[in-house]
């Protein structure tokens, strides 16, 4: 079956096809950038090179399964070896690069996989893009390369100042980016985006750990006092800034990618518990996060001015949407909160009392 697939690649790209490698498309926003393009583009073609973590979910891509022009390639491109298989096989013309350890509870519980996949492995996909004239490679950054900031709101210009593991390997990979574009005038875009929700996200993450606990009346741990500000954006407009940046990306650029919609961390538990019919007596203040970042807020009048995007789809609309999905996705939600879930639950959960 996948042999077929891959001589299907080989034998009927036409001349204006896109081939596309998406790294860590088993994960949450890879699997909705997928479906995106699938329905806006039926004719590229998609790789998904994904290593399959904890994080990835071949459930989430079920949808493309029988689709000719998908197939899906199990890899890590933290080994060379592999990286180089996958341009071997596919020869992609462009690289959008999704893969990471995304979670900075666990970058603290174990940085040393967050520096091996989010900064070796961004360097062995741009050496192999730079050796197969990939047209471009996008990484997918993130506002938290700038750090905490008190007030206003940081531009591409903006120093980067990462506060935890994660964001270090994240702002390393990110400049590994940049540096290759000045150094070889690589083809690239970075894409620095603000905190996604929508249906698929793994539950270590708060709005879908939140609802999670909700529906299965257990308690909500807010860190600190819950005095935290995040902005929100949903995965979907996240999808058309990137497909936006795929097509009319200035090359070498970078474009900030905002919600324009900041919730205190405590305001938004309390009104998914409105949402989902559940107490207040539900929420639980615990030890706070070491080195918790205080607040992430982008400028994007870049990509705003640039690619005429901005967000569409209203908060309210998208979050009853996204608790709704988990409402009727129990079965996706349950398979997973079970056996490492667990494990991990308890390590960075346990004996988390807050101090008095
Ligand atoms: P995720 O954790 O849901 O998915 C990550 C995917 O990458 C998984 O499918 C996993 O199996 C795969 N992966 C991990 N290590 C790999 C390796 N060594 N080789 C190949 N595949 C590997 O992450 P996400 O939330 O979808 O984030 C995707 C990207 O977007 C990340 O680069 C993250 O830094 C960035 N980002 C996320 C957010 C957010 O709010 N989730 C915001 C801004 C930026
Ligand atoms: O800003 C973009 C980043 O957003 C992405 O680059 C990361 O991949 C993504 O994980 C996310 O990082 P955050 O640390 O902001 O997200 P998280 O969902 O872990 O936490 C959001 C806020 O909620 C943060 O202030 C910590 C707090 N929190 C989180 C968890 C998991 C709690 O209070 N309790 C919790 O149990």
């Amino acid at each position: 079956m996948q042999e077929n697939t891959f001589n299907f690649f080989k034998n009927e790209k036409k001349i204006d096809d896109k081939m596309i490698l998406i790294t860590g498309g088993a994960g949450f926003i890879g699997s909705n950038f997928i479906r995106f393009m699938r329905n806006k583009y039926p004719n590229y073609k998609i790789i998904n090179f994904d290593k399959l973590t904890y994080a990835g979910n071949l459930n989430n891509v079920s949808l493309m399964e029988d689709n000719p022009d998908y197939v899906f390639m199990k890899g890590d491109v933290a080994n060379q070896k592999d990286v180089k298989n996958v341009f071997e096989e596919f020869n992609p013309d462009y690289v959008i690069h999704f893969a990471a350890e995304s979670h900075v509870d666990r970058s603290i519980l174990n940085p040393d996989v967050f520096l091996q996949t989010n900064i070796i492995g961004t360097q062995y996909l741009l050496n192999f893009s730079r050796l197969n004239n990939v047209k471009k490679f996008i990484f997918i950054s993130t506002d938290e390369v700038y750090g905490s900031i008190d007030k206003d709101h940081c531009t591409e210009e903006s120093p980067i100042c990462p506060n935890n593991y994660y964001s270090v390997s994240k702002a390393a990979a990110d400049n590994l980016v940049k540096v290759s574009y000045q150094t070889h005038g690589q083809r690239i875009n970075i894409v620095r985006c603000c905190n996604n929700y929508g249906q698929f996200q793994f539950p270590e993450k708060f709005i879908p750990l939140m609802i999670s606990n909700a529906i299965n009346n257990k308690d909500l741990p807010i860190y600190g006092d819950g005095n935290y500000f995040r902005d929100w954006l949903h995965v979907d407009d996240n999808c058309r800034a990137i497909d936006l940046v795929l097509h009319k990306g200035r090359i070498g650029e970078i474009y900030n990618v905002g919600g324009n919609n900041e919730w205190r961390n405590i305001d938004l538990a309390e009104y998914l518990l409105e949402l989902i019919g559940k107490p207040k007596s539900l929420l639980s203040y615990i030890m706070d996060r070491p080195s918790h970042d205080y607040r992430y807020a982008v400028n994007f009048n870049k990509i705003r001015s640039e690619l005429c995007w901005h967000p569409l789809i209203d908060f309210k609309i998208g979050i009853k949407q996204t608790v709704d999905w988990y409402l009727s996705h129990q079965d996706w939600l349950n398979e997973i909160i079970s056996g490492e879930y667990l494990k991990y639950y308890d390590l960075n959960y346990k004996n988390r009392d807050a101090q008095e």
